[in-house]
């Protein structure tokens, strides 16, 4: 692996996606090959997976059921499309990766966390580089969450308590991997989250 994995997490309504977008701009302009890519999804069979997964009855799946849907997703993302970007040298962005389910499956959806941990080590083993956490107030995320619901209404119910207990784990998270994790304050406008996110990639890439 010769290239370098960057993935956005964040509670729903964070901004991490139009950060992921922001990103692979300005590295674009800089000269660097990006692949921007996101969870779930980011390859034709994950894709496929995306909409069993986000579209449909809350009680479609159980917890347990979702984790190794997110989970074959994921492998699928991983073997074909971030494996071979990264073996060809590029910048690989994922707008979300495993930690996602850490929270979600792990803490607020399910109680799972062990089972995840097990679960990713036999089947993804992979973490990225680094990993921005775009933290904000949970309150406006989720107002932000609400306003652009579409199709993908499976997990719009959450309300803000677990919108807090989200946020709280991925800062936890990200405390208990501080060399992997850059917490970045999400609550300023785009240009000025982004020109934070910038200064930490460029750390790592030179
Ligand atoms: P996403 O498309 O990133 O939506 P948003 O832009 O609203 O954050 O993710 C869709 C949902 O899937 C989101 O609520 C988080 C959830 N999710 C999990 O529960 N587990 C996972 O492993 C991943 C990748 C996402």
């Amino acid at each position: 692996m010769t290239g370098t994995f960057l993935s956005f997490e964040g509670i729903d309504g964070s901004g991490k996606s139009t950060q992921a977008r922001l990103l692979a701009e300005d590295l674009r302009t800089r000269g660097y090959t990006v692949t921007l890519t996101r969870e779930p999804g980011g390859s034709a069979g994950a894709e496929e997976i995306r909409r069993l997964v986000l579209e449909g009855e809350a009680d479609r799946w159980s917890t347990e059921t979702e984790l190794l849907l997110f989970t074959a997703a994921r492998r699928d993302h991983l073997e074909k499309t971030i494996r071979p970007a990264l073996a060809r040298g590029e910048v690989v962005i994922s707008d979300r990766f495993a930690d996602s389910t850490r929270i979600y499956q792990g803490l607020t959806r399910g109680d799972l966390r062990s089972t995840v941990d097990q679960l990713h080590a036999l089947m993804i083993g992979t973490e990225p580089d680094l990993t921005f956490l775009i933290d904000i107030d949970p309150a406006l995320g989720l107002s932000r969450a609400v306003a652009r619901a579409g199709a993908e209404q499976r997990f719009e119910g959450m309300g803000l308590g677990l919108q807090e207990k989200a946020r709280a784990g991925f800062l936890a998270l990200a405390a208990a991997h501080p060399a992997r994790f850059r917490v970045i304050s999400g609550d300023a406008a785009p240009e000025a989250v982004a020109a934070r996110v910038t200064a930490a990639a460029l750390a790592p890439l030179k």
